[in-house]
């Protein structure tokens, strides 16, 4: 295996909390990777449902790609992601002149201050424009990191007028501005194409050279966990069965795939809903450190697959 676990923890981790953030996996993802990436002969990575991103600062921080191609869903996700990229001086301004208000203020100070934020957020929705870059991105980027890194959990969660409303988290000295880890990784960003929009819209840019990981909301593990509305979208089986078509499609592209969900047999031994879905591809069973589920005894290790259409012998 060429994975060093000393090495990661210099480089820059996920500077957002994130559902499903696949930051507890690494390793095991890390140890399945094709090995034309280990040997630095794939020119491409590309993750279609990018979240928090620990998969592609992992990948980009290890391992000679020359470009980068993400995508998500979140339309307020891909903003944080294009501001790193295009103004991350002006961000990590922002970012730390609310760090110190924060953290000169009282417990009910910073919980008035997290709610004000929110505020402020939601009121902009309606004029922000998402597909051009302005000064108003740098704003709306550090409120939603600031919200982020302090609320329940680090969840992202909108109502039906698309205002965010996860409450106030208790946390004791959160870390809101990542100055170093946000310059490090604006930098990968200067090499990645970023996308909003459904899984399908990275489709044009995949080709034989590229290596695609796929992170879809979870298939729900049981009635009491639906963690897979992550915005709008809602993830569900006619969706997994579309993504499992799709990854058909790249595969015939000759590119290399891999891709992660939760394994149905934690809870139902005979659900092979993945079997089917993947037939003839090659599908590993790692343990995982599940970290959110809504039902706080359910935190403990659990299968997860990884499903490739290649194999590491
Ligand atoms: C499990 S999370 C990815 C987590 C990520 N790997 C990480 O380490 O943080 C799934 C992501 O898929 C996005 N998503 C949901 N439906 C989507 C769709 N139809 N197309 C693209 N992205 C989608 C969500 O916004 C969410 O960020």
């Amino acid at each position: 295996m060429l994975f060093d676990v000393e090495s990661f923890s210099k480089k820059a981790p996920p500077f957002l909390k994130w559902a499903g953030g696949k930051g507890k996996l690494i390793e095991q993802i890390d140890y399945y990777l094709p090995i034309e990436l280990k040997l630095g002969k794939i020119s491409q990575y590309v993750e279609p449902f990018v979240g928090g991103g620990a998969v592609l600062f992992h990948i980009a921080q290890n391992y000679h790609v020359e470009r980068f191609l993400i995508c998500d869903f979140n339309e307020e996700l891909i903003l944080v992601y294009r501001t790193v990229q295009q103004d991350v001086d002006s961000l990590v301004k922002k970012l730390a002149k609310i760090e110190s208000q924060y953290f000169q203020l009282s417990w009910e100070g910073q919980k008035k201050f997290f709610y004000e934020v929110r505020s402020q957020f939601n009121a902009s929705h309606s004029t922000t424009d998402f597909t051009k870059f302005s000064a108003d991105w740098i704003e709306r980027a550090a409120q939603f990191i600031f919200l982020n890194r302090t609320c329940f959990n680090g969840l992202f969660r909108v109502n039906s007028k698309s205002e965010f409303n996860v409450p106030f988290g208790r946390y004791k000295k959160p870390k809101i501005c990542f100055k170093d880890n946000l310059f490090q990784i604006s930098k990968i960003l200067q090499a990645t194409e970023i996308r909003y929009g459904d899984f399908t819209s990275c489709e044009d840019g995949i080709d034989s050279e590229s290596f695609v990981y796929f992170d879809p909301p979870y298939r729900p593990i049981s009635q009491t966990s639906s963690f897979t509305q992550f915005s709008k979208s809602d993830f569900d089986d006619d969706s997994q069965i579309r993504l499992a078509s799709f990854f058909q499609k790249l595969d015939q592209k000759g590119a290399k795939l891999m891709l992660s969900n939760s394994d149905p047999k934690n809870t139902n031994p005979r659900d092979r809903f993945f079997e089917h879905a993947y037939a003839g591809y090659h599908i590993e069973c790692v343990k995982a450190n599940r970290m959110i589920n809504s039902d706080a005894q359910k935190r403990g290790k659990i299968n997860e697959l990884l499903i490739m259409n290649y194999s590491q012998l």
